[in-house]
């Protein structure tokens, strides 16, 4: 009898290989893997492809998950300035939801049970996969190898690999656990496991060290429509374009990393590094143009709702009825947010040095101190009038009980 199918998220990665060999030797499943494009650091995927069938997969499908991942999901990641406890661009978390649709649709086309993955029972990815899959799909059954099976560390599930003929190539000499994808890089564990250690110069591979960056300072023109990047230096292209190119410029100028001591949904602190040239310049770039765009009550509202988005994105809630009404606001908000900011990069600092929009509500005639000033005076004495009444009462009535402020 034909075996149950499993499609299995499958990154060519120790985890994910170990998975492909248990899934199969354990479980008696049949394995379609997919292995998603988004942008990260890899080698050939057509070598990570014929890795999974070598192990015996039914089939390796290789998706290029990029254009959908920067129209669909980092478009409203930057509407949302998003980043989880005021640091975290989100990077893993961004990617979590995209991939669950495609391993959902991939499950239908081949019939598949199950979908499996290889995220550890102590980290938010596999609260993100599973509660978007179950979102996606409540029939399809969901398999988390990692958190069934005894090997509890690296040195184990090497040791069972090596049994088991599955390759483990370079997975030896990795003193990490990276994620990464055309957002940015996570790095954690080794010796970043202690805070006190400073970051190691060999985690960071897209940003340049301060003393390998330009010795001049370089400015750069990002062009937004409704809120979303759309040209650098005045030659128009795509969102997933501008990222790839800002991540160039910033990371050369040894811009965009964090070191941060993050929280995690299932109650655990963790020390995280990151690196996300490209993203943290043009969230810098966005805000800046926004400052001018957006009405001063929406401005000041929009915080608390981006942290609200950032906070449900992070704990796996893209497909959610809280997040799709979080993006409403965000979209109309945008709808504004048109224009030109020029930063200015150099050793690893990025600063807004201009900007300049057709929706700019600063109005230099009611700004100005000098010629042209087209601001009512006379209407500011009765304003603070009553916009002081207030306290002023307030004042007065504790000072008829004797309290001085
Ligand atoms: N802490 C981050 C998050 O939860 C990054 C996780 C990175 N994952 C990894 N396998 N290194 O979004």
């Amino acid at each position: 009898m034909a075996r149950e199918i499993v499609v299995l998220a499958y990154s060519g990665g120790l985890d994910t290989s170990v998975c492909l060999r248990w899934l199969q030797d354990e479980m008696d499943l049949d394995i379609v893997a997919v292995v998603g494009e988004v942008g990260q650091e890899h080698d050939d995927l057509e070598i990570t492809r014929q890795k999974a069938l070598d192990m015996g997969c039914l089939e390796c499908r290789v998706i290029d998950m990029r254009q959908e991942l920067a129209d669909n999901y980092l478009t409203w990641a930057m509407a949302a300035n998003a980043k989880y406890e005021k640091k975290y661009p989100l990077l893993s978390a961004l990617t979590r939801p995209v991939i669950s649709k495609y391993l959902v649709d991939v499950a239908h086309e081949v019939g598949a049970k199950y979908i499996a993955h290889g995220c550890t029972g102590k980290g938010n990815d596999q609260v993100r996969f599973e509660t978007a899959i179950h979102t996606l799909d409540p029939s399809l059954g969901i398999i988390a190898p990692t958190r069934e099976w005894d090997l509890l560390t690296r040195e184990q599930e090497m040791a069972w690999a090596e049994e088991h003929g599955v390759p483990i190539g370079q997975s030896k000499a990795k003193p990490y656990s990276i994620d990464d994808n055309l957002w940015g890089r996570a790095i954690e564990c080794g010796v970043l496991e202690n805070p006190w250690n400073e970051p190691p110069d060999d985690i960071w591979t897209i940003t340049a060290d301060i003393d390998d960056t330009p010795n001049t300072p370089e400015e750069v023109e990002v062009e937004f429509e409704k809120g979303i990047p759309c040209g650098i230096n005045g030659q128009k292209m795509s969102y997933l374009d501008c990222i790839y190119k800002m991540n160039e410029i910033a990371g050369k100028h040894g811009y965009g990393r964090i070191d941060m001591i993050e929280n995690r949904l299932v109650g655990v602190k963790s020390r995280e590094c990151y690196e996300l040239p490209g993203p943290l310049a043009l969230i810098l770039a966005h805000e800046a143009l926004e400052d001018m765009c957006l009405e001063l009550e929406v401005l000041h509202f929009k915080p608390t709702i981006e942290h609200q988005w950032a906070t449900l994105v992070y704990n796996g809630q893209w497909f959610s009825p809280l997040k799709n009404a979080l993006d409403a606001f965000m979209n109309y908000t945008q709808q504004s947010v048109n224009g030109t900011v020029r930063l200015k990069f150099y050793k690893g600092n990025c600063t807004v040095v201009g900007r300049k929009s057709d929706w700019s509500l600063y109005d230099e005639g009611l700004a100005t101190y000098g010629e042209g000033d087209t601001f009512d005076r006379t209407a500011a004495k009765g304003f603070i009038d009553l916009y002081s009444l207030p306290v002023t009462t307030w004042a007065k009535n504790q000072r008829s009980h004797g309290i001085e402020q």
